[in-house]
């Protein structure tokens, strides 16, 4: 079997993902390729689906700016990812095009692996910063794993409201602003950064000062260029353990190839590569 995945977005040519699917191809022992395709905002998404679901794919993934556009496109959408509002991978199973959402899961795995012991305890208190699409995702994964105290803080307060609302009943959660979350940042055993600020070229931001974060707390931020953001860069200073930003693209893609093929590739030492890669771009 030759496997064919495809990328869909715009633009996409830097993007991480082929060096990591073909990485797993390799890993899982399997043939295949995994191609760009870029999606110019100009054209059609239904015609350019039409053209991708005639090249024999296996599935695909998309990215900015179709993550929303593509679900009325797919013939079938998974529940977490109709919850979420957004595809990030379609696989093609036998002619059904189907949409997954594996952002959330692909978080959890990540901070799992490095982190196993937080999983033990349900009860530990997680801040969620954002509530954009990637904070969707984390804060619904992370309330269905059974996490019952999740506050989110955001800009926009009616954003947060929103995704307060999607998870499961038994989560407890508050809403704050940037201004109370820095203040209270002392509360929380884990906390996530889920916006844009500090990332490259604005790499001298960070949303809020983790001067009060425990020594005990593990700060988390999704953005990985710059892998060392300021955001973890205080969090370190605190002495708190951190959780950088290019594991859950790593784990999200790992399960976008379990998706497609069946088989879960260890990360192993993957993690330590990408870097090298990133550091490189
Ligand atoms: P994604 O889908 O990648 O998560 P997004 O939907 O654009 O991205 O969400 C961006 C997040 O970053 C939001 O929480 C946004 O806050 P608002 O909801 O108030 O817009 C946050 N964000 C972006 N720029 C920000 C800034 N300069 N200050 C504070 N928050 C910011």
């Amino acid at each position: 079997m030759h496997y064919r995945f495809s990328l869909i977005g715009y633009p996409i040519n830097h993007s991480l993902s082929p060096w990591i699917h073909k990485h797993f191809l390799k890993k899982a022992g399997l043939e295949g390729e995994y191609t760009i395709y870029e999606i110019d905002q100009k054209t059609s998404l239904g015609l350019e689906m039409e053209k991708l679901k005639s090249k024999q794919l296996h599935g695909f993934n998309v990215t900015v700016p179709y993550k929303q556009k593509i679900l009325p496109l797919l013939d079938k959408v998974d529940d977490t990812a109709r919850k979420m509002g957004a595809v990030n991978t379609v696989v093609n199973e036998n002619g059904i095009w189907t949409g997954y959402n594996t952002d959330g899961i692909g978080y959890l795995r990540s901070l799992e692996s490095k982190f196993p012991e937080l999983f033990r305890d349900k009860s530990n208190s997680i801040l969620v910063i954002g509530a954009g699409g990637a904070a969707r995702g984390i804060y619904a994964a992370l309330s269905d794993e059974g996490f019952n105290h999740i506050d989110i803080a955001n800009r926009t307060e009616n954003s947060a409201v929103q995704i307060s609302e999607i998870g499961n009943k038994k989560t407890k959660t508050t809403i704050l602003t940037l201004k109370e979350a820095e203040l209270a940042a002392g509360n929380y055993d884990i906390i996530v950064q889920t916006t844009s600020v500090g990332m490259k070229p604005a790499k001298d931001r960070s949303i809020i000062s983790l001067e009060h974060i425990k020594e005990t707390a593990i700060a988390s931020d999704i953005i990985y260029q710059p892998i060392n953001t300021v955001f973890l860069q205080q969090a370190k200073n605190a002495g708190a353990s951190i959780h950088y930003g290019h594991t859950m693209l790593l784990y999200q893609a790992q399960y976008a190839f379990e998706l497609w093929t069946g088989e879960k590739v260890p990360i192993d030492g993957l993690d330590q590569k990408l870097l090298l890669e990133l550091k490189g771009r």
